[in-house]
């Protein structure tokens, strides 16, 4: 059975990847500081195995921490190594996301993102463990031309400090991973946009604060939260006008970083960069009426001026990562909305009671 560290592994993306590790038998050491995530989705983890032949309570640990704190840092690492587990694989989610927020507040990203991703490299290395998965974004590339599909080799030129902050550690791995006497397997995973949550309903996307985002934005206005979503732009190049998107089932996505890991497990030294998404566009109105559809909801809208900064079309070629993992599909847009409106009905303030 292999150990593989999750940091940030309570958040969103990183609570179902935690649930995929743990259907493959995989033992499951998580890292948060439970700064904007919550304990119970670790708990809830527990109760969609609690079925399973495998024994998941024994497979989970949890410490809690910050991973700019070295100090908590080497004191997680101290007490593995007492208890002579040796991590045969990381994956790193742990970090800020808000691109509102970055722009505000630089300098807090730069410190977490950042500072919190070289004391992870600077600590695995002491231990020996070479196999690093870090969760990147698609937000990282420079607008794509002419509705085109963006490639892991399209341009890069990130426009926010959060995009920033991930190109830096893409380039900082690159570097690490070119040096000549280390033999480390890097993969940067530029996600696209993940929507969606576990088909139970248990698990999902906690919401804290106003959401940015579109989809917990249409999950909001169906739920009558926010009377009427505004969507930015109805004069794009598009088939009918708003923006394109690449949406992703969290569930592939968590999957994939198992496929991943197991990957790079059986690989040479590798710094790879993958494009997450399913090659699919959708349009803002398409997942809307698709929304309103498979949930038999309303969610009504209207339309206003373009968002400063936004890209009218952004969707993956995925043929790297469809090629390298021998991925056949992927989950559709209608499991994404229906998954995450169950989620919200069951959970109409997330984790809090
Ligand atoms: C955003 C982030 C990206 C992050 C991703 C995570 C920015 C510039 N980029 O991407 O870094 O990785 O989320 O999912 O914030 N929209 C509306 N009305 C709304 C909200 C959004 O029409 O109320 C539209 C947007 O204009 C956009 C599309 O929906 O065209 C998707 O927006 P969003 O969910 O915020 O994702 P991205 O902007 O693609």
């Amino acid at each position: 059975m292999k150990n593989i560290l999750v940091t940030g592994g309570a958040g969103y993306i990183g609570s179902h990847t935690c649930l995929s590790l743990l259907n493959k038998n995989y033992k499951v050491f998580v890292i948060d500081s439970f700064i904007n995530s919550s304990q119970k989705s670790m708990e809830r983890i527990l109760e969609i195995n609690k079925n399973s032949a495998i024994n998941h309570n024994k497979n989970l640990s949890v410490f809690e921490g910050d991973i700019t704190d070295m100090k908590f840092l080497k004191k997680v690492f101290l007490e593995l190594e007492n208890q002579q587990i040796k991590i045969d694989g990381v994956i790193h989610f742990a970090g800020l996301k808000a691109v509102s927020e970055s722009v505000y507040n630089p300098l807090i990203y730069w410190n977490t993102n950042l500072i919190g991703t070289l004391n992870l490299l600077e600590i695995v290395k002491k231990i020996n463990c070479k196999t690093f998965v870090f969760s990147s974004s698609a937000t990282i590339y420079a607008d794509a031309k002419d509705n085109s599909r963006l490639t892991e080799s399209s341009k890069i030129n990130p426009v926010n400090p959060y995009g920033n902050t991930k190109a830096s550690i893409e380039r900082l791995l690159r570097d690490v991973s070119q040096s000549s006497k280390e033999k480390w397997k890097f993969a940067s995973l530029r996600y696209f946009n993940p929507i969606g949550a576990h088909p139970s309903g248990l698990i999902g996307e906690n919401p804290i604060g106003i959401p940015n985002n579109l989809f917990p934005l249409i999950i909001n206005t169906a739920y009558g939260i926010q009377k009427e979503l505004k969507i930015f732009g109805n004069n794009y190049p598009t088939k009918d006008g708003t923006a394109v998107r690449d949406f992703i089932h969290v569930m592939d996505l968590a999957d994939i970083h198992v496929k991943v890991l197991e990957f790079m497990i059986n690989s040479s030294p590798i710094n790879l960069n993958l494009n997450i998404g399913t090659g699919l566009g959708t349009s803002v109105l398409d997942l809307v009426k698709t929304f309103e559809r498979v949930n038999n909801i309303k969610v009504p809208f209207s339309f206003t001026d373009r968002r400063i900064g936004d890209n009218g079309y952004v969707v993956a070629d995925n043929s790297l990562c469809k090629s390298k993992l021998k991925i056949k599909s992927f989950r559709s847009i209608e499991d994404m909305c229906r998954d995450g409106w169950k989620w919200r009905k069951l959970n109409p303030n997330g984790y809090l009671e």
